[in-house]
């Protein structure tokens, strides 16, 4: 009788055991090891992660993602809250590590007031003086997107908190290098000469979008950050009405623009910017400029930060590819321990509902130059090629 109960106890045991199995890996609609573009995705705590229009920071064997935290309703695509980060060190399972840059509630004449626009962070580490700077799109509250600026933020440690620093207008008085006689000579049209969005009502040098925005610094929505091999840091972002992309290099500290920049695809309104390199070319992928709705995607090679950059192909490949899968670019990452696969990272929005936003992750090979992006409903890194 003793035995039969030790039996039972122990079936009672191995069957509790494998329930418990089963809900961590359901726990997110998912199992752990594979990403489900477009699921719910959960953290450790069981809540879909927040963090839209992010980017990733590696630092050794940890990966933090960094982005928007968004809330409930239309009114959640705004900055309610701040940067939320997540930290995980095979990308599949994310931890919480709560709210690395938080917006301010007492103050409504801070720039990161509650309120603001605060879109697209992105965290880069500093060698040289161990500290971790985020910088993100930002729009004073109540204006619109006509602000057009950059925020900065530091801190000591990579999960924050992160101080913020200050909200500029990029390369204030300074011309990009590969500025035309016409933008220095040309007319310059009044400050007040501001359009709505959308299209121009001509090019861009005909506008000289430039000349305008050269004294106070150049507009700048869409952006990402690229640290390259030397330790040196671009800054990537849609600038002139968002018509034309500026390629510019942060000082030694990272926390300002160093003068030097550049400006490609004019006219061509790219946004949602990502920049990575293999094999010593350096790629972009990229969206076209339809607000919170998805388009085809966009990407380009070049043998340098500075060009010549060649547009190629929209890198989405098969049934959606117009729309890129339902997703914008914000990230491209190395595949762990590679260097010659990525995983492209985008947003699905969900604009009615800020908060409910997904995640598309995919894989994105080179073929020849081609960046190419193909569409799998669940994948991991270690077994696709
Ligand atoms: C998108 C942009 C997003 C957000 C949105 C607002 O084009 O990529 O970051 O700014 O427009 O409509």
């Amino acid at each position: 009788m003793r035995c039969l109960t030790t039996a039972i106890k122990h079936v009672l045991a191995v069957a509790g055991l494998f329930c418990f199995m089963m809900l961590l890996a359901c726990c997110g609609n998912r199992v752990a090891g594979t990403f489900t573009s477009g699921e719910i995705w959960k953290d450790n705590n069981g809540v879909h992660i927040n963090a839209h229009g992010g980017g990733i920071l590696t630092l050794s064997d940890t990966y933090y993602w960094f982005g928007e935290h968004k809330t409930e309703g239309r009114s959640g695509n705004s900055a309610q809250v701040g940067v939320h980060c997540y930290s995980s060190q095979d990308l599949y399972q994310w931890k919480d590590e709560g709210i690395a840059l938080s917006v301010v509630a007492d103050d409504t004449t801070h720039s990161i007031t509650k309120g603001c626009i605060l879109e697209r962070p992105k965290v880069i580490y500093n060698k040289k003086n161990n500290q971790y700077v985020m910088w993100f799109h930002l729009e004073p509250k109540g204006e619109g997107y006509s602000g057009a600026m950059s925020g900065i933020a530091i801190s000591d440690r990579p999960t924050g908190p992160y101080t913020f620093v200050k909200a500029i207008r990029p390369n204030a008085g300074y011309w990009p290098i590969n500025v035309l006689e016409t933008h220095k000579s040309g007319i310059f049209p009044q400050e007040s000469q501001r359009f709505s969005g959308g299209d121009l009502p001509a090019h861009p040098d005909t506008l000289n979008l430039l000349g305008r925005d050269m004294p106070g610094g150049q507009m700048a929505r869409d952006m990402n950050l690229f640290v390259d091999d030397d330790g040196t840091a671009y800054h990537i972002y849609a600038s002139e009405e968002n018509s034309t992309l500026h390629i510019s290099q942060l000082d030694e500290d990272y926390t300002g623009c160093s003068g030097k920049y550049a400006r490609f695809f004019v006219n061509r309104f790219m946004e949602a910017p990502t920049m990575f390199k293999k094999d010593g070319n350096y790629y972009l992928i990229m969206s076209g400029c339809t607000g919170w709705a998805p388009n085809a995607g966009r990407s380009a090679v070049a043998p340098s930060v500075w060009g010549p950059w060649e547009e190629l192909e929209n890198p989405f490949k098969g049934e959606d590819s117009d729309l890129s899968f339902h997703s914008q670019s914000t990230y491209v990452l190395p595949v762990p321990g590679t260097t010659h696969r990525f995983i492209y990272m985008g947003d699905r929005w969900t604009p009615e509902n800020a908060i409910d936003g997904r995640y598309i992750w995919l894989p994105l090979r080179i073929e020849g130059k081609q960046p190419v992006i193909e569409w799998l409903p669940e994948w991991s890194y270690e077994t696709t090629e």
